[in-house]
């Protein structure tokens, strides 16, 4: 067993972290306040190869593995969750999705671009549709309704929560075609934002991750050929969870990232502030909080290794990114409230930025399936 990265692994973290420190980090503040989309850095992130790291270079992408792809994430959460968010969805969610069961039309139609991240000059990702007004966790319930006529299908409905749902020009759309079959009547489709009846709705105002745009979108009479169907009849929800297995690997190191930001921020603040005389880190009461801190990042980051490490080895990794995913984010949320902490006063005013990162953790507990859900998948596979 090898607790080492190898080289490449270490200058692709390396480059990631450059990335966020020269990139990301200034305005982040800015962006945040605002709800700026970061569409500058993510155009950066495309030139990197960063936006299809895991695609075959056969079809636009850096093709490196997952393990890659979780040090990246690491590096750009610590510094912007909502750069990485939209990293994570296009990377985990689109291109891994259009790759692994896509038809060659669809991955030279659309995976190549959604891969570079990029079309003429513009940018060009992806957002997955699955949420719904009424579906979030009850994933199978789908209200969103795809009819089959023939050569095409009319979709009909509305999607909830989705992330980079106005900065995305093609979305993977679940939806349900035959309420009798329940999830084996769910299909799924590539539709392109610019179709007739296709609507985005406003922006949401959040507590956390404020730069990525997360939108409503509803379709009315779409009408979507059918070669844009993803695999055959009745596939949709099947490839919904298969995505999301991979897709929670990604937001388990976005977690990761965050808490490992608030821990470096909260060392830092520790050897400069005194207090009763002295630096706050010769208090025990700050060397436990940091102790417990890195305790809990290092188990974190080992789960996130170990599901990337799966994935990448072709073995079912479906319980360790549930693992990786509850746990990191569950870590991210303590780790940044004690980062608060550790800061006291300034912990909670923005130029410090723990505060953004107490806020921006919140949301790993809660998409691509909350904690609750995590534990779901955990338990069952546990005990079948
Ligand atoms: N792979 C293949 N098939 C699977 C599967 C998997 N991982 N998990 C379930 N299935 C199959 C089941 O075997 C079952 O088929 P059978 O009827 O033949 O047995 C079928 O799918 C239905 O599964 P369940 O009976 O297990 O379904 P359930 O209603 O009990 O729900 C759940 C299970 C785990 C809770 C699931 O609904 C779930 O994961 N919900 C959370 C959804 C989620 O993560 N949403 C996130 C939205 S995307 C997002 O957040 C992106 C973003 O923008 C950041």
């Amino acid at each position: 067993m090898q607790f080492q990265l190898t080289e490449e692994h270490l200058m692709i973290q390396k480059a990631a972290r450059d990335f966020a420190q020269n990139e990301c980090l200034p305005g982040v503040i800015e962006r945040d306040e605002q709800q700026k989309f970061p569409r500058e850095q993510v155009l950066k992130l495309a030139e990197l190869g960063f936006m299809g790291m895991m695609v075959s270079p056969d079809y636009g992408g850096a093709g490196m593995d997952t393990i890659s792809y979780v040090l990246a994430m690491e590096e750009i959460s610590k510094v912007d969750a909502s750069v990485s968010v939209c990293m994570s969805v296009n990377n985990s969610l689109v291109c891994w999705g259009l790759e692994k069961f896509g038809s060659e039309e669809q991955k030279q139609k659309y995976l190549v671009n959604l891969a570079q991240g990029r079309k003429d000059g513009e940018l060009h990702i992806g957002a997955f549709l699955l949420s719904e007004p009424e579906a979030g966790s009850d994933a199978t319930s789908q209200r969103t309704f795809a009819e089959d006529k023939g050569d095409h299908y009319i979709l009909n409905g509305t999607k909830n929560w989705i992330t980079n749902g106005s900065s995305a020009s093609v979305y993977l759309v679940m939806a349900q075609s035959d309420v009798e079959k329940g999830s084996k009547g769910i299909n799924v489709f590539i539709v392109e934002k610019n179709w007739p009846g296709v609507t985005v709705g406003a922006k949401e105002n959040k507590l956390g991750i404020r730069g990525s745009d997360t939108h409503s979108i509803t379709f009315t009479d779409v009408k979507v050929p059918k070669e844009n169907r993803i695999g055959g009849d009745g596939f949709g929800f099947t490839f919904a969870m298969k995505t999301l297995a991979g897709g929670r690997i990604g937001i388990a190191s976005q977690a990761l990232g965050i808490a490992s930001g608030a821990y470096e921020l909260s060392l830092k603040y520790s050897k400069e502030r005194k207090a009763f005389g002295k630096e706050i880190m010769h208090h025990q009461a700050i060397q436990f909080k940091l102790a417990d801190m890195a305790t809990k990042i290092e188990c974190a980051r080992l789960l996130c290794l170990k599901a990337a490490w799966e994935k990448d080895q072709h073995l079912d990794y479906t319980l360790s990114s549930s693992m990786a995913k509850v746990f990191a984010s569950e870590a991210a949320m303590w780790v940044t409230v004690e980062a608060v902490q550790v800061h006291g006063g300034y912990g909670y005013v923005k130029e410090y930025h723990v505060e953004r990162l107490m806020r921006d953790a919140k949301i790993t507990q809660i998409y691509e399936g909350t904690s609750e859900v995590q534990r779901i998948v955990i338990s069952r596979s546990i005990l079948k």
